[in-house]
């Protein structure tokens, strides 16, 4: 028999089988996503390219907050926090940790009803440590944050789940 190939996870022919079979099984049960489970394009991180994704409103799809309301931490006043389906579904699931992947985006209104800025969290490693978190804060045209491990966002954050401090279930 003909080896399976070599790939990513795993070089060996059963593990390969598998994985193959794992993935089409996946394929099928996400024929028809919901709107709300839908990815979108992978959220870039770092700056400019962030905030042309931002800009897009792709976040958008995920579930959200009903409705802005004043910020209980220092995020400009009013707020409207949006959750990525990988962070949902570890937030459903009651994980202490979430998984590489979870992705927190909110929506800074300042006193008014417009789109100011963003808060951003994502989760780029699983490893339970500083690093593994980027954060990005943009409000009007100051950049308060665009760096992994940013002291000055986890030194708040820390008391959250894994770092997040929207009240769950979402409101
Ligand atoms: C003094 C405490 C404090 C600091 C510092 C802080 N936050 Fe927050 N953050 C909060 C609170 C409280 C919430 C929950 C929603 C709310 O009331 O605004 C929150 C919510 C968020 C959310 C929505 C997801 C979640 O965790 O609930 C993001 C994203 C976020 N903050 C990003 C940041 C970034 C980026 C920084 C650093 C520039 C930062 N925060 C600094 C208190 C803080």
């Amino acid at each position: 028999m003909p080896r399976a190939g070599t790939h990513a996870l795993g070089g060996d022919t059963i593990v390969g089988m598998n994985a193959r079979a794992a993935l089409l099984s996946l394929l099928a049960a996400c024929a028809l996503p919901r709107v709300a489970d839908a990815q979108g394009p992978v959220v870039p991180y770092g700056g400019v390219a962030l905030e042309q994704w931002l800009a897009a409103g792709h976040y958008r799809q995920w579930r959200s907050e009903g409705a802005p309301h004043p910020s209980e931490g220092p995020h400009f006043g009013r707020v409207r926090a949006y959750l990525n389906p990988v962070l949902y579904a570890s937030l459903e699931a009651g994980a202490k940790r979430h998984p590489a992947g979870a992705v927190a985006v909110k929506e800074l209104y300042g006193d008014g009803d417009a789109v100011k800025g963003w808060a951003v969290y994502i989760k780029i490693d699983s490893a339970d440590v500083a690093e593994s978190w980027y954060w990005y804060e943009k409000f009007e045209s100051r950049v308060v944050a665009d760096a992994r491990g940013v002291l000055l966002c986890r030194s708040c954050h820390f008391t959250g789940r894994d770092y997040v401090l929207t009240p769950w279930p979402l409101k």
